[in-house]
């Protein structure tokens, strides 16, 4: 038997988070990957055996996972929302982020009173900015039950909670829970990456967009320039996916193909990392306070740095110790490390993204249903 928190984190079985992966990263098999793939919502949800008493005050049976142990961490780290930025100098951390999420807004052409889905909305930072930003009904569907407690939250005290509903739900079930032809656009941020298969979820998302319908996403991919069958490309990759609880990265030639298949037509693709931007989007993970572009940012980014990582961490470990945060998170942190190395590392040498901006449009006369991927 096992439990679940009166805060929605849950817990399934004992086994830990690093269970889908070998020790040794460059020695990953096929297998390895189509076990991950197969469970892919255990791997982003469903891994972690908590242990904390007082958290124990619960009921039965489902799972916790990955972002049960990362999503405290993210807010504390980074931001109520989980993505990355393009930067201008002197621009601010959180200003970037907004402007990442007006810049999607704006080029998907969201008007007041449009009918939006948001794709995987973690804690709803994204949810809260566009909503603000274009005057849209939003629903953000998770299925992260921790998470959507707090977008709840965090919704109801920026007064937006007549704007935007979360709902829990399988992203790649979209069209079983809202039905075929329901919303005038769909977005996802960082988040379709965690899909066994780009078709599988972007086919769902067609679906449950009407005729005419838009969908934009800034999608987490390996770059043209990244070769599998090189050990260090490869090891790259498998860092950046344990870190972040991904069961595969692929490349972005297969994401566009992947719209293309399921019947979008594309209106603009674009790596927009590949801008030449004097601040590039790693540069807060790189945890040089030197490079903070705000007396604010300081702190932002102190956090990434080697002192403020082991202040993070030592507090994490004492805190799990006194059963004040679930047993597991301080594991999640040191997974999280490894990705923000990867991820400076994907950065610099351009075999990784996470911004491949892609908008696609369901076409007016759509033959919508006819692929179920
Ligand atoms: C990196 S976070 C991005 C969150 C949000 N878009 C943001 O930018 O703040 C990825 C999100 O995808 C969600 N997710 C992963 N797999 C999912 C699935 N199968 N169905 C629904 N949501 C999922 C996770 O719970 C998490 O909230």
């Amino acid at each position: 038997m096992s439990t679940v928190y009166f805060d929605g984190r849950q817990e399934k079985r004992v086994e830990r988070y690093t269970k889908f992966w070998q020790k040794d990263l460059i020695s990953e098999s096929e297998a390895d990957i189509k076990n991950r793939l197969d469970k892919y919502t255990d791997v982003a949800n469903g891994l972690f055996h908590f242990s904390c008493r007082r958290l124990r005050r619960a009921q039965t049976t489902r799972r916790s996972g990955y972002y049960d142990g990362a999503t405290e961490l993210y807010e504390y780290g980074w931001a109520e929302s989980f993505h990355f930025s393009r930067f201008y100098e002197g621009e601010g951390f959180a200003a970037s982020l907004a402007r990442n999420q007006h810049y999607l807004a704006a080029y998907m052409g969201l008007r007041p009173g449009m009918k939006v889905l948001d794709v995987g909305c973690g804690v709803g930072g994204p949810a809260r900015g566009i909503a603000r930003f274009s005057d849209v009904q939003i629903v953000g569907i998770n299925n992260n039950e921790f998470q959507l407690g707090r977008a709840r939250r965090y919704t109801e005290k920026a007064g937006l909670s007549d704007q935007i509903t979360y709902v829990k739900g399988d992203f790649m079930k979209l069209s079983e829970q809202f039905g075929d032809n329901s919303f005038d656009a769909v977005y996802a941020i960082g988040a379709t990456v965690y899909a066994p298969t780009w078709e599988g979820v972007y086919g769902e998302i067609f679906r449950v967009l009407k005729p005419g319908g838009v969908f934009g996403v800034y999608e987490w991919c390996m770059t043209d320039a990244w070769d599998p069958s090189n050990p260090s490309h490869k090891e790259l990759a498998r860092q950046i996916e344990f870190g972040s609880g991904i069961p595969e990265l692929r490349t972005l030639k297969v994401a566009r193909q992947a719209m293309k298949n399921v019947g979008f037509q594309i209106e603009h693709d674009e790596d927009l990392a590949a801008r030449p931007d004097e601040m590039p989007w790693y540069y807060p993970l790189e945890g040089d306070i030197w490079k903070a572009q705000t007396a604010w940012d300081y702190f932002t980014i102190w956090r990434m740095s080697w002192s403020g990582k082991l202040v993070t961490h030592s507090v994490v470990k004492s805190m799990e110790w006194f059963g004040l945060l679930p047993k597991g998170t301080w594991e999640v942190g040191e997974s999280l490390k490894v990705a923000g190395d990867a991820l400076v590392k994907g950065g610099q040498t351009k075999l990784f993204t996470p911004m491949y901006f892609m908008i696609g449009r369901k076409p007016a006369v759509a033959n919508c249903g006819a692929v179920r991927y």
